[in-house]
C-alpha cells in the first residue's frame, strides 16, 4: 500500500495578527507546517501535497528542504475543495491520508493507526472526546456505528450535547475519496464544501467508517491563535523534559527547558533552570548546565561544567572542561579535555588544547593554542586588518600575560612568556620572555592641573 498525504494549510489564520502564514509560525523552533510534513515522512509517504492559500512565495522559500508538491486553492471554499485541489494527483490504489498544517501534535504512532484501518472503501476517521466540544463537528453514531459528521453551526441541540468530535483528519482510498468530492456541495450553514461529507457518503454507500481515538487532545489541537500556540509548545516541551527525566537526567525544572531540535544527554547529567537547547546537541554523561544557557549545535564530553549564562553555538567541548560563567563560544571552537574558559571570554573558530585556560574578559579568534597554556585576563587576539582574517598560533606551555594584543597573523613559541601589557606584533621565541611596552618612568614635580 502507498500512503499520499494532502496537508491543508489555506485558511487565512487571521487570528494570529501576522503577515507571516499561519502554519509557518513555529512550534520547539520549527514551523508547525514542518512538523506535520515530518510526521508524514516519518509514516513513510511517498507522495505529500501541501494545499496554500495566502503567502505561497513565504511558504516554498522556508520550505525549500520539503519534498512536497504545492497545490494552490486560490479561494477557501472549504475543506473537500481543500482536497479537491490535490487529490486528483493521487493514483487510486493509494491510500490518502488528510492531515492539517495548523495541527503540529499528532504522534506517527496513533497515524499509522489511523492508515492501518483503511480497507475497502471504509474511511478511518480520527476523533477526539472534548468537555468542551464546541466549534468542533459533531460524531454522529447510530447502534454504534458512525453515520455522519454534523457541523457545530449546523447541528440540533440533541446533536452538540455529543462530545466526540472531529479531528478533520482521515484516511481513505484515494479513488473512492476522488469518487465522494464530486458528489460533496455546500448547502450548509457555511456555504463551504465539507469535507466532512463524505462520512454519509460512504456510509450511504454501505461502508463503514472506522474511528481512531487520540489518546491526548493536544494531538488533534488545532492551532488558532498565539495563545493556543504557547500553551501547545509547553505541553511539547513538557514531553521532552519527561523523556529526559525518565532517561535519567536531572532537571532543576521540567517546565523551565526549552528543546528547539535535538538533545541527547547522558546519564546523571543535570540542567537547571531556563536553558535552551537548538539545532543537535550532544550532551555527555555527569554534566552540569547552570541556569540561562543558550546551546546549539554542539557536543559537550562527559563531566563538563557549563556555568551560568554561557551563550555556546557549533563547537565541541571536551570532556572535564568547565565553560562560564558568561562565555561566549562561537562556531568553529574546539575546547580540548580539562581546558577552562571563563567569565567574559569570547571564543571563535579557535582550538584551545588540554589543560590551557583562558579565564577572564579576552577575545580568542582564528586562533590553535596548545597544551598547558594560560592566556591571561585581557588577552585580545587581533585576527582582522579590516578586510582579511589572519592566525594566531600558540604553542605548548605558553603564559600571555595579561592585556596582551597578539596582532595576527602571529606565533608565541613554547614556553614562551609574553609580559603583561605587550602588543605582539612579531613571532615570540621559545622558552622566552617578550615584551613590547616602554620603559616605566616616573616624573618628578608633575602637578595635577587645577580647576580655574
Ligand atoms: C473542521 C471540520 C470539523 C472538525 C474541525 C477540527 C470540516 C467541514 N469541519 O472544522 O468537523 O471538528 O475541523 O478542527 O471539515 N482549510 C483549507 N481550505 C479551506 C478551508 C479550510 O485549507 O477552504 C484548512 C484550514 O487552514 C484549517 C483546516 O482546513 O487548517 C480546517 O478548516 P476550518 O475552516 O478551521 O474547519 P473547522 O470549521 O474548524
Ligand atoms: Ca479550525
Amino acid at each position: 500500500m502507498n500512503l499520499s498525504v494532502i496537508i491543508l494549510a489555506a485558511g487565512a489564520g487571521t487570528r494570529m495578527r501576522s503577515s507571516k502564514p499561519k502554519v509557518l509560525h513555529t512550534l520547539a523552533g520549527m514551523p508547525m507546517l514542518e512538523h506535520v510534513y515530518n510526521t508524514s515522512k516519518k509514516l513513510g509517504a511517498k507522495q505529500v501535497q501541501v494545499v496554500y492559500g495566502h503567502g505561497g512565495d513565504q511558504l516554498k522559500q522556508q520550505c525549500q528542504h520539503f519534498e512536497v508538491e504545492w497545490a494552490l486553492q486560490a479561494e477557501q471554499l472549504g475543506t473537500a475543495h481543500a482536497v479537491q485541489q490535490a487529490s486528483p494527483n493521487i493514483a487510486a490504489e493509494d491510500v490518502a491520508l488528510i492531515l492539517y498544517g495548523d495541527v503540529p501534535l499528532t504522534k506517527a504512532e496513533t497515524l499509522q493507526t489511523l492508515v492501518k484501518n483503511v480497507s475497502g472503501n471504509n474511511v478511518s476517521l480520527l476523533t477526539v472526546n472534548l468537555d468542551d466540544p464546541t466549534g468542533y463537528g459533531r460524531i454522529v453514531r447510530e447502534g454504534g456505528k458512525v453515520t455522519a459528521i454534523v457541523e457545530h453551526k449546523d447541528a440540533s441541540e440533541a446533536q452538540k450535547q455529543i462530545k466526540e468530535v472531529n479531528t478533520g483528519i482521515l484516511a481513505v482510498n484515494a479513488g473512492y475519496l476522488n469518487e465522494c468530492l464530486d458528489k460533496i456541495g455546500n448547502d450548509n450553514a457555511q456555504g463551504e464544501y465539507y469535507l466532512t461529507d463524505i462520512i454519509a457518503l460512504a456510509v450511504n454507500d454501505g461502508n463503514e467508517v472506522i474511528t481512531t481515538q487520540v489518546e491526548h487532545a493536544y494531538e488533534a489541537e488545532g492551532i488558532n491563535d498565539r495563545k493556543q500556540l504557547a500553551r501547545i509548545e509547553r505541553i511539547f516541551q513538557r514531553g521532552i523534559a519527561d523523556k529526559l527525566l525518565t532517561e535519567g537526567i536531572s532537571l532543576a525544572d521540567p517546565a523551565r527547558l526549552d528543546v528547539r531540535g535535538e538533545l541527547t544527554v547522558g546519564s546523571d547529567s543535570f540542567i537547571d533552570v531556563n536553558c535552551v537547547f537548538e539545532g543537535r546537541v550532544d550532551v555527555g554523561n555527569g554534566v552540569t548546565i547552570a541556569p540561562g544557557c543558550v546551546i546549539k549545535d554542539a557536543s559537550i564530553g562527559d563531566d563538563c561544567i557549563i556555568k551560568p549564562y554561557s551563550v555556546i553555538e557549533n563547537a565541541v567541548i571536551e570532556q572535564q572542561t568547565e565553560v562560564g560563567p558568561f562565555a561566549r563560544i562561537r562556531p568553529g571552537t574546539h575546547l580540548k579535555q580539562n581546558s577552562r574558559v571563563g567569565n567574559f571570554v569570547e571564543i571563535k573558530n579557535t582550538e584551545l588544547g588540554e589543560n590551557s585556560k583562558a579565564s577572564h574578559l579576552s577575545y580568542l579568534g582564528d586562533s590553535e593554542i596548545g597544551k598547558n597554556v594560560n592566556i591571561g585576563a585581557g588577552t585580545i587576539t587581533c585576527n582582522y586588518d579590516g578586510a582579511n582574517k589572519f592566525k594566531t598560533i600558540i604553542k605548548d606551555g605558553a603564559f600571555i600575560g595579561s592585556d596582551t594584543q597578539l596582532v595576527a597573523p602571529v606565533t608565541v613559541g613554547e614556553n614562551a612568556t609574553i609580559a603583561a601589557g605587550s602588543t605582539i606584533t612579531r613571532d615570540a621565541p621559545d622558552d622566552t620572555l617578550t615584551l613590547s611596552r616602554a620603559a616605566q618612568k616616573s616624573i618628578q614635580g608633575w602637578r595635577r592641573p587645577k580647576k580655574k
